[in-house]
């Protein structure tokens, strides 16, 4: 298998890369990354040397650089994480996530088509899906595509571009729809490395309106096995939702954060740490997606996937790794993101 990975110095990426490296020992990955703000070479500096592992710096828009990389790489398969990632930027500025989610995805769908792939794997949202009232069922593959932010709008179009070209021209093209995840490596602009970061350093807490979103949260790692398993044996022109099946308000999970830090008692800690909960004005207004919850009964009958790692372990795993890489945190915070979190949270 030699599978081209875009968007891998991300946070599912990056952990998707290391994932497949140590089960799939005859496996070769290239790495097409444009390293925006937030992708970063620091998340796979540990395979970094690896034989079966090469990094290309470019853009997934970049038309020549694409098909060139197809030609002379002849991939078996293609993932693609790349993308455009966080609704509250989309919320500021949609046109990169036109040129990366809608124009980029038709760029590799078009060298797919082509040079030729056995397997076109497009990493999608749950939020394409949109917004469910509390008593509402769960989002079936079947939903129907109802995008609220910039972001989503983009992704959701990246699906259908994806459906149009497995059925005009036979692209083999799978879909994983999965819900928010979380782990090693997150960005700290997205909700839990967000807290987590804020709450070592004795910053507000900022959550959304009243923090009553519902959120169904997967630990990244159950993401990656289940990427894995559709790439292998996932059917072209499938789509597959992947969902944690655990939904929590976002209020119950910075608490959570809270109660694991304070048990975890790292020096100078802020106590008590729920005094930093501020809410805030809901910078996404009537975008703001109540909830989210997925039925994931296909990939588990198809594929027999479930998620392993329960909220509670996951999250304290996750705020140990912050803890023990505060200097990646630090590292991957720029002038711009300074900017960005002034714009949003004043
Ligand atoms: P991320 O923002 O952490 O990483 C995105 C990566 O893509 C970065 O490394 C960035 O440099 C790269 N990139 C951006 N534009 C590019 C371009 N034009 N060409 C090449 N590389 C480019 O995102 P993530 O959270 O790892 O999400 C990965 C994928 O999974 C995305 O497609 C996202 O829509 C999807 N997804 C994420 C979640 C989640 O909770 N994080 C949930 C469901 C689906
Ligand atoms: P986020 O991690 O951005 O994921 P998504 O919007 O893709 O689901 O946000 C998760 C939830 O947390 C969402 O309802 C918005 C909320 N939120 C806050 O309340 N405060 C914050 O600072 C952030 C970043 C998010």
């Amino acid at each position: 298998m030699k599978l081209l990975v875009t968007g891998g110095c991300g946070f599912i990426g990056s952990n998707f890369i290391r994932y497949v490296l140590k089960v799939h020992p005859d496996w070769e990955i290239v790495n097409l990354d444009k390293l925006t703000y937030a992708g970063n070479l620091k998340n796979l500096k540990d395979v970094e040397g690896n034989p079966r592992y090469r990094f290309v710096k470019g853009d997934i828009a970049d038309r020549n650089l694409v098909h060139a990389l197809f030609a002379e790489e002849k991939f078996t398969a293609v993932v693609n994480f790349a993308a455009e990632s966080h609704v509250d930027r989309s919320i500021l500025d949609p046109a990169p996530f036109i040129e990366t989610n809608v124009k980029g995805t038709q760029v590799l769908l078009e060298a797919a088509r082509a040079h030729g792939v056995e397997k076109f794997l497009q990493i999608s949202t749950d939020e394409v899906y949109g917004s469910l009232d509390p008593d509402d069922p769960p989002f079936s593959e079947e939903s129907p595509l109802r995008p609220n932010s910039p972001y989503a709008a983009s992704k959701a179009s990246a699906d259908l571009l994806c459906r149009a070209y497995y059925k005009a021209y036979g692209v083999p093209v799978a879909i994983t729809r999965s819900s928010n995840n979380y782990g090693p490596y997150q960005f700290p602009e997205k909700l839990i490395p967000l807290m987590i970061r804020n709450a070592l350093q004795g910053m507000p807490l900022p959550v959304y309106g009243r923090g009553e979103n519902i959120r169904d949260w997967l630990y990244v790692e159950d993401n990656c096995k289940a990427i894995d398993l559709v790439l292998q044996r996932g059917r072209a022109g499938e789509i597959y939702n992947i969902g944690g099946g655990c939904e929590k308000k976002n209020l119950e999970v910075v608490q959570m954060i809270c109660n694991i830090l304070e048990e975890l008692n790292p020096p100078a800690l802020h106590r008590p740490l729920h005094s930093l909960i501020t809410f805030i004005r809901d910078p996404r207004g009537a975008a703001h997606d109540l909830r989210y919850a997925l039925d994931c009964r296909k990939i588990k009958e198809e594929l027999g996937w479930e998620p392993k790692v329960s909220f509670e372990e996951g999250l304290r795993r996750t705020v140990e790794w912050y803890l023990d890489n505060g200097d990646w945190v630090e590292s991957v915070i720029t002038g711009e993101y300074l900017e960005y979190y002034q714009k949003v949270y004043g």
